[in-house]
C-alpha cells in the first residue's frame, strides 16, 4: 500500500508496554500460573489477540471494536498524522472523537472516521461547551509506564479521558454501542455527536435533525474518499439510554456550528456557511442512584438513508446491552481465531500472541457492507473495503481459503457483482468509491485463488463459474475509461506484451514495468481457471501472455557495485529498445532517494513499491535461468537480503524469504523467514515495519510462523517448519483439519538464524511426502497428519523425486 510521506520516521518509534496492556491483563484473570495461559488456545483465542500490534510509527492498524467483517469499526480518533485507522498508540496525541467507520493499516489520506461521539464531563453551561474538534479534544489518561490508559480486546475498546470520563465502545454489524462513564463530580454529562468531522474533514451537503423528546439525532453528509477521486454519502442514527435509569429524556439540547451550541435549536437550518463544523449537544440527568452516570449511545449507520440508519441499529441493538453484544461479537471472533490451532508447548506467550492478533487483523476487512450499497440494488452480497488488492491477493486471501471458505465465497460474489454493475472486478476501493489501482487487476487472483480452490463447491456456495469466468475475461481484454481506476490498460498490453515506458495514448505512462509483472501474474491466474473449466484455447492463450514477464528481462544490466549481479527487470519503449531504470531505484541505496510510490501518477520509472530486483512467482524456475543457474540466484537472494533490499512493507518483496526453496535450498528459506520475523515483526504498538495493508501483512505474518508461504491460484503451498510443535487448519466447508506437526521440535531460534528447524523430511498420513518442500491442495481439503522431521543441518534440500521441487509455469506448469 501507498505510504504517504513515507515510513513516518519523523514520528520517531515509541516503544511502550501498552501493547501488552490488555491481554496482561487477561492473563492476570485467566492464568495465574506460568503457563496455565496455554489452555486459552482452546477456550479463548481471543484473549491472545493484542489489537494495538502496528497501532502507531506507521502500522496504522485498527484496534477498534468490530466483527469480523463488519461494516462499523467503532474506535477513537487522534490528532495524529497517522490515524489512518483513527487511533494511534503515542499518548502525546489527544482524543478527537469515537467514530463508526474506520479502514485497517492503509495509506491514502485519512479514510472515513465519520460520525464522531465526544463526552463532556463539566461545562460551565450549555452554550459555553467547547463543540469543535480543535477545541473539545483532550488528553489520554496515561499511566506510570508512559503509555495511555487504553485497552482493546476483539469486539470492544475502551480508554480513560484525562476529563474523567470512561469510553467503551463494542460493535455489531452496522451499528456501535459506545458506554461514556462520567466521573461523580459530573452534574451535567453531556455528550456531542459531530456529523462532520470525517478523517478528511470534507463533509457537505450536511443534515441533522433532533427529537428533543426521544433525545434521537439523526444526520448525514457527503464525504470525499480517500485514495482517488469520488465522494459517498452517509448516514447515522444515534439513540441513549442511561445504563440505570434506561430512557431519560435529555434535560437540554440543541445543534451547535463550530463552537457556538444553541439550546432548543432542532437542526442545521441556522448554519448557512459552508465547512463549518456541525453536530448536535445533549445534556442528560446525573445518575439518580449512587451508581455513576453511564450513558449508552446506540450509533447506527448507513450509506442508503437515515430511516435505514435507525432500523439497522433497532433490529441489532434492541435492548442497549452492552455486554451481550460484547460478548456476542467475542465469540465471533474465537469462532474464527479456532479454526487455526497452534500448540503453545514450549513456545514463548509472545509468538503465540503473534499469530493470534496476525490472524485477527486478515478478518477486518474485506468489510461486509450488504444492503448498503447506493448504487444498485442486487440479492448479491456487497462488499467493500479493498484498499486494495495488491495488497491482499498474495497471502491474506489464500489464508482464507485454508479456514474460512464461506466469508471467501460472499467476498468473492460481491466482487462479481460489482464486475456485473461496473464493468471490472474492484481493484481498490472505499466506501463505495473507486480508488487508484497500484499495480495490476488484481482482483483476478483473487477470484483465480478462489476457484482453484473450490471449483467443486463453488455451485454449492452460490459462486457461478461461469460469472466468475466471465468477470476475469473482462478485466483480461476490455478498455476501461480510466485505467488507473479499474482494469488495465489493456490495448499496449495486447498489442506489444508488455507495457511501454514512452508516453502511449498521449499520456506519461506510470509503474510500466510492475505492470507488466503484474500484468503477466494476473494472466497466469486467468489461466488457471480456464484450465479448470476446459477452455484449451483460452488456457493457452493465458499462459502464453502469463510469460510475458521475459519481455521485460533486460540481460545485460548490472548492479552499480556488484557486476556479478546481472539480468534485471527494466523498461521499454514501444519500439522494442529498452530504458534503463538503476537496479538501485527505489531501494535504501538509491542514489536518487526516490520512492516507489504513486505520487500522483508521476512514477514514470517503472517501478511500484519494490526496486528493480523484482520476482516472478509463477515462473522461478525460468527466472533462474535468466540469472544464470541456481548458485548466482542463491547468492542474488543472499545479496538481497544483506543489502537490505528486501523491503518487508511492500508486498513485492512479500515472497523473497521463500524463494530458495527453487533452487533446492529449502534450509536457506527456513532460516531467511525466520530471520524476517525476528528483525520486522513484534508484538509492539510500534511491531509492524510499516502499514498492516488491510491484513496483508498480518496474514504474511501467519503464514511465516506457520511455517508456510502461499502460491495464489495455484494447488501448491510452499512448506517450512513452524513455530509451534504443531499447528492445525480446521476448515469448516470440508469439515477436515490438517495437522502440521514437528517431530523433535525443541523450540525456535531467537535471531532466527540455526537451530533445529530445518525440514530432513516430510510424511503425510504415514507415507513419506513427493517433497519436503511444498505441500498440494488435497492435502488440506482430505484433512492430513503432516508430520516433519527437524535437523539442525541447514544444507537440506527438497528431496530426489522429479516432484521435489516446487513447479514453476516453464517446468510444466501446476496441477
Ligand atoms: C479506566 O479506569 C477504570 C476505573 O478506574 C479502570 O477500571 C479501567 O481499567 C481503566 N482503563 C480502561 C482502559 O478502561
Ligand atoms: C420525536 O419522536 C417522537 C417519537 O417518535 C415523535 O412522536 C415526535 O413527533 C418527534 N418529535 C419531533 C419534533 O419530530
Ligand atoms: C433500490 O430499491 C429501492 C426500493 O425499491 C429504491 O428505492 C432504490 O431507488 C433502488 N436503488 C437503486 C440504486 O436502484
Ligand atoms: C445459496 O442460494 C440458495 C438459494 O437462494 C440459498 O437457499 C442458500 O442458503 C445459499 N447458500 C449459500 C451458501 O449462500
Ligand atoms: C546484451 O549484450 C549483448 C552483448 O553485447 C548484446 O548482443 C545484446 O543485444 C544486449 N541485449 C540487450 C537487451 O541490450
Ligand atoms: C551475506 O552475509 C553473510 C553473513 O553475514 C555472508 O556469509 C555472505 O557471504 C553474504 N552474502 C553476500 C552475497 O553478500
Ligand atoms: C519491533 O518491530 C519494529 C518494526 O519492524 C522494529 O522497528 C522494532 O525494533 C522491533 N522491536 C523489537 C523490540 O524488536
Ligand atoms: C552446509 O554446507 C556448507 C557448505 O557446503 C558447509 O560449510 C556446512 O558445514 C554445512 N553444514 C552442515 C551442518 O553440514
Amino acid at each position: 500500500m501507498w505510504t504517504l510521506p513515507l515510513r513516518i520516521a519523523a514520528l520517531g518509534l515509541f516503544h511502550v508496554g501498552l501493547a501488552r496492556q490488555a491481554s496482561i491483563r487477561v492473563a492476570e484473570i485467566v492464568a495465574p500460573s506460568s503457563r496455565a495461559w496455554e489452555t486459552i488456545v482452546d477456550s479463548d483465542p481471543a484473549a491472545l489477540v493484542n489489537l494495538f500490534i502496528g497501532t502507531t510509527a506507521g502500522g496504522h492498524a485498527f484496534p477498534g471494536a468490530t466483527v469480523p467483517h463488519g461494516m462499523v469499526k467503532a474506535g477513537m480518533d487522534t490528532d495524529s498524522p497517522g490515524n489512518h485507522a483513527g487511533y494511534d498508540a503515542n499518548p502525546a496525541y489527544l482524543a478527537t472523537g469515537f467514530s463508526q467507520l474506520h479502514e485497517t493499516g492503509t495509506g491514502g489520506d485519512i479514510p472515513l472516521s465519520n460520525f464522531k461521539l465526544w463526552p463532556l464531563s463539566n461545562c460551565p453551561s450549555f452554550e459555553q461547551c467547547h463543540t469543535s474538534l480543535d477545541k473539545r479534544k483532550a488528553p489520554r489518561k496515561i499511566l506510570p509506564n508512559g503509555a495511555p490508559d487504553d485497552e482493546a480486546s476483539p469486539g470492544y475498546f475502551a480508554t480513560n479521558l484525562t476529563t474523567g470520563v470512561r469510553v467503551e465502545l463494542t460493535a455489531t454489524r452496522r451499528t456501535a454501542l459506545h458506554r461514556y462513564t462520567f466521573p461523580a463530580a459530573s452534574t451535567n454529562p453531556r455528550i456531542i455527536v459531530d456529523i462532520t468531522n470525517d478523517g478528511k474533514m470534507s463533509a457537505r451537503e450536511v443534515v441533522m435533525k433532533i427529537n428533543g423528546t426521544t433525545g434521537r439525532v439523526v444526520g448525514g453528509a457527503t464525504f470525499d474518499g480517500s485514495f482517488g477521486p469520488g465522494s459517498y454519502r452517509a448516514y447515522t442514527c444515534v439513540d441513549f439510554q442511561s445504563e440505570s435509569a434506561g430512557f431519560v429524556m435529555p434535560t437540554e439540547f440543541g445543534a451547535w456550528s463550530g463552537d457556538t451550541p444553541k439550546k432548543g435549536t432542532r437542526d442545521n437550518s441556522f448554519d448557512l456557511s459552508t465547512g463549518s463544523q456541525v453536530g448536535a449537544l445533549l445534556t442528560f440527568p446525573q445518575s439518580s442512584t449512587n451508581r455513576l452516570t453511564s450513558i449508552l449511545a446506540r450509533v447506527g449507520v448507513s450509506l442508503i438513508s437515515i430511516e435505514q440508519a435507525c432500523a439497522n441499529a433497532e433490529a441489532e441493538i434492541p435492548h442497549f446491552d452492552f455486554e451481550a453484544v460484547k460478548d456476542a461479537s467475542r465469540s465471533q471472533w474465537n469462532d474464527i481465531l479456532k479454526r487455526i490451532r497452534v500448540d503453545p508447548v514450549g513456545v514463548p506467550r509472545d509468538t503465540v500472541e503473534l499469530f493470534y492478533s496476525s490472524l485477527y487483523r486478515t478478518h477486518i476487512v474485506p468489510a461486509d457492507y450488504t444492503g448498503e450499497n447506493p448504487k444498485w440494488n442486487s440479492t448479491e452480497p456487497y462488499y467493500d473495503s479493498f484498499y486494495c488488492n495488491w495488497d491482499t491477493y498474495r497471502t491474506l486471501f489464500p489464508l482464507m481459503s485454508l479456514h474460512d471458505p464461506e466469508n471467501f465465497a460472499k467476498i468473492t460474489r460481491g466482487m462479481i457483482d460489482i464486475q456485473k454493475h461496473e464493468g471490472f472486478l474492484p481493484e481498490c476501493r472505499s466506501a463505495t468509491v473507486m480508488q487508484h489501482v497500484q499495480g495490476g487487476s488484481n482482483g483476478d487472483p483473487i477470484l483465480a485463488e478462489f476457484y482453484v480452490k473450490f471449483s467443486h463447491e463453488a455451485a454449492h456456495l452460490n459462486v457461478s463459474s461461469s460469472d466468475l469466468y466471465l468477470a476475469l475475461l473482462a478485466d483480461a481484454e476490455n478498455s476501461p475509461q480510466d485505467w488507473e481506476l479499474q482494469g488495465r490498460q489493456i490495448k499496449p498490453w495486447r498489442l506489444l506484451n508488455y507495457i511501454p515506458s514512452d508516453k502511449y495514448d498521449g499520456e506519461a505512462n506510470t509503474r510500466q514495468v510492475s505492470r507488466t509483472l503484474e500484468y503477466a501474474f494476473d494472466d497466469f491466474a486467468i489461466s488457471q481457471v480456464s484450465k479448470l473449466l476446459g477452455k484449451v484455447d483460452d488456457h493457452r492463450k493465458y499462459s502464453r501472455r502469463a510469460s510475458n514477464f521475459l519481455n521485460v528481462w533486460n540481460p545485460n544490466v548490472t548492479v552499480p557495485g556488484a557486476k556479478e549481479i546481472r539480468g534485471m527487470m527494466q523498461p521499454r519503449l514501444a519500439n522494442g529498445v529498452f530504458d534503463y531504470t538503476d537496479p538501485r531505484h527505489c531501494s535504501i541505496h538509491d542514489p536518487d532517494h526516490s520512492t516507489c510510490y504513486l505520487d500522483s501518477y508521476i512514477n514514470t520509472d517503472g517501478f511500484y513499491e519494490g526496486s528493480p530486483i523484482v520476482y516472478v512467482p509463477h515462473d522461478t524456475a525460468k527466472l533462474i535461468e535468466l540469472q544464470g543457474g541456481k548458485e548466482k540466484f542463491i547468492s542474488r537472494l543472499d545479496f538481497i537480503f544483506n543489502q537490505s533490499y528486501f523491503e518487508p512493507t511492500d508486498e513485492p518483496s512479500l515472497q523473497m524469504p521463500f524463494m530458495y526453496h527453487y533452487a533446492n535450498r529449502p534450509g536457506l528459506s527456513t532460516q531467511r523467514s525466520r530471520q524476517v520475523i525476528a528483525e520486522f515483526f513484534n508484538t509492539s504498538s510500534n511491531g509492524l515495519p510499516g502499514n498492516d495493508d488491510s491484513g496483508a501483512m498480518g496474514s504474511y505474518v501467519a503464514f511465516l510462523l506457520a511455517g508456510l508461504y502461499p502460491l495464489p491460484a495455484t494447488n501448491q503451498i510452499l512448506l517450512s517448519s513452524p513455530f509451534f510443535p504443531q499447528v492445525s487448519f480446521r476448515n469448516p466447508l470440508f469439515g477436515t483439519t490438517t495437522t502440521i506437526r514437528s517431530k523433535g521440535f525443541v523450540g525456535n531460534p531467537p535471531s532466527g538464524t540455526g537451530g533445529k528447524v530445518f525440514i530432513k523430511s516430510v510424511s503425510v498420513n504415514g507415507r513419506p511426502y513427493k517433497s519436503n518442500c511444498y505441500l498440494d491442495w488435497d492435502v488440506f481439503v482430505a484433512g492430513s497428519l503432516v508430520e516433519l522431521t527437524l535437523t539442525d543441518d541447514i544444507n537440506v534440500t527438497c528431496g530426489e523425486g522429479v516432484h521435489a521441487l516446487p513447479p514453476s509455469l516453464s517446468t510444466g506448469g501446476y496441477d
